[in-house]
C-alpha cells in the first residue's frame, strides 16, 4: 500500500504553534512505529490572504481533494476583521468544508482522569468519560427553504424549514454506525420525532441503516431528554447521532463537560473515496487564541488529540491513536500542565513546545 497522505493547514495565530508539536509527532510514529506519512502543508485562511489575497487558493483546494487527510490549526484574528466577507479567513474554513462535503461533524466528549476536578459535573459523573457525538452538518433548519423574513398582513414573520431527504439521513447515520463498530457498537439516535415529521423520518431511515450493523445495539431518543441524560449521567452513551440544529447544541454541552477548549479535538467526514476512505478533516474545536498568540502559551493537547483521530478514523490505526491518547493522558497524570490548565493553581505552567516533549517522552 503507498504511503498516506496528509495535507497539514497550519493557519493563523495558535494554529502554526499548537501544529509544530503535532509534526513532531507525526515524524515520531513515522520513525518509532514504522508508520511514515506523506506530509505536505500550504496556507489557509489570514496566513493565504497575506500570501495570496484569498484564504484559500484553488491550488489548496485540490490538495485537500486529493489528500488521504486533512490537518487544521486555526483561522482569524483581529488583524482580518476589516476585510470584505468574501475574503476573511474563515471562508477558507467554510469552502473546505463545503467542497469537500463534510456532512458528519464528529465531536468526542472525552474526561482524562487527571483533569476531571476541572469540570462543572461532580468528579464520579465524568471521570473516564469517553463519547462521541456525530452532528449532520450541511442539511437541516440551517440550510432548508423556505428562509427569511417575509411581510405577513400588519407584520413580519421570520422563517427558517428543517429539511432532510432520506439519501441525507442515511449518510450521516452510516458514518455514525462505521464509528459505533470502531468503538463500543452502541449507538443514539437523537431527534423529536413526537412534534416533527423530519424527526419521524429521522428516526425511520436510521432503523433502517440499522439493519445492515446487527453488531450495534441502536436507540433513540428525544434530543430534550438526551439533553437532561447527557448532564445527568453522560457515561451510558457511546455514539450519539443527531441532526444540525441538535448536533450543535449536544455537541458544546457534552464538550464542557470535559473542561477545557484546549482539550478538544474534532473531525469531519464526508463519503468514502476511492480508496475506501472518508474524505476527512481534522481540527482543534478552539480558534486562534489572539489573545495568547506567539507567546508560547497555547496548549497543542487538542490538535495533537486531532491527529489521534485521524490515526483512528482516516488510517485504522486505533492501537496507535489509542498510544497517543495514553500518552496525553500520561502526561496529564504527572501533573504536566499548560496555563490553561492550571486556573487558580499557583504554579510555573508548560509552554507549547515543553507540552510537546513531554507527551513525544511519554510515548518513548
Ligand atoms: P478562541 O478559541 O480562539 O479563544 C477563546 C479563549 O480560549 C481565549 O482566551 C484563548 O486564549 C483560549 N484558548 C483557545 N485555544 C487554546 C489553546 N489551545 N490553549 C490555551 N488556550 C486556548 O476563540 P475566540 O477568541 O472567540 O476567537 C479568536 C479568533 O479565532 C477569531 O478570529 C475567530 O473567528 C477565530 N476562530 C476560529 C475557529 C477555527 O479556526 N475553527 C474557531 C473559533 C474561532
Ligand atoms: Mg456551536
Amino acid at each position: 500500500m503507498s504511503t498516506p497522505s496528509l495535507l497539514i493547514l497550519p493557519g493563523d495565530g495558535i494554529g502554526p504553534e499548537v501544529m509544530a508539536e503535532v509534526r513532531r509527532i507525526i515524524d515520531w510514529f513515522g520513525a518509532k512505529r514504522g508508520l511514515p506519512f506523506d506530509v505536505s502543508e500550504d496556507l489557509v485562511g489570514g496566513a493565504a490572504y497575506d500570501a495570496h489575497g484569498t484564504p484559500l487558493t484553488d491550488d489548496t483546494m485540490a490538495l485537500a481533494q486529493d489528500a488521504d487527510a486533512v490537518l487544521l490549526g486555526a483561522v482569524g484574528g483581529p488583524k482580518y476583521d476589516v476585510l470584505d466577507f468574501s475574503v476573511k479567513p474563515e471562508r477558507g474554513l467554510l469552502r473546505l468544508r463545503k467542497e469537500m462535503d463534510l456532512f458528519a461533524n464528529l465531536r468526542p466528549a472525552q474526561c482524562f482522569d487527571a483533569l476531571a476536578d476541572f469540570s462543572s459535573l461532580k468528579r464520579d459523573v465524568v471521570a473516564g468519560l469517553d463519547i462521541m457525538i456525530v452532528r449532520e452538518l450541511t442539511s437541516g433548519v440551517y440550510f432548508g427553504e423556505p428562509r427569511g423574513i417575509f411581510e405577513d398582513g400588519n407584520e413580519r414573520v421570520g422563517i427558517n424549514t428543517q429539511r432532510y431527504t432520506e439519501s441525507e439521513i442515511e449518510r450521516v447515520a452510516r458514518s455514525a454506525f462505521d464509528l459505533a463498530m470502531k468503538r463500543d457498537r452502541k449507538l443514539c439516535s437523537m431527534e423529536k420525532a413526537n412534534v416533527m415529521e423530519s424527526g419521524v423520518l429521522w428516526r425511520e431511515v436510521v432503523t433502517r441503516v440499522g439493519a445492515e450493523y446487527p453488531d450495534v445495539e441502536l436507540s433513540h431518543m428525544y434530543a430534550d431528554a438526551g439533553a437532561m441524560q447527557l448532564t445527568r449521567w453522560p457515561k451510558q452513551f457511546d455514539v450519539i447521532v443527531t441532526d444540525n440544529l441538535f448536533g450543535d447544541l449536544l455537541s458544546d454541552l457534552a464538550a464542557m463537560l470535559t473542561g477545557s477548549l484546549g482539550m478538544l479535538p474534532s473531525a469531519s467526514l464526508g463519503a468514502p473515496m476511492s480508496n475506501g476512505r472518508p474524505k476527512a478533516l481534522y481540527e482543534p474545536v478552539h480558534g486562534s487564541a489572539p489573545d495568547i498568540a506567539g507567546q508560547g502559551k497555547a496548549n497543542p493537547i487538542a490538535c495533537i488529540l486531532s491527529f489521534a483521530m485521524a490515526l483512528r478514523y482516516s488510517f485504522d490505526q486505533g492501537a496507535e491513536a489509542s498510544r497517543l491518547e495514553a500518552a496525553v493522558e500520561h502526561v496529564l497524570a504527572e501533573g504536566h500542565r499548560t496555563a490553561d490548565l492550571l486556573g487558580e493553581e499557583g504554579r510555573a505552567p508548560l509552554s507549547t513546545s515543553a507540552m510537546g516533549d513531554a507527551i513525544l517522552a511519554a510515548l518513548d
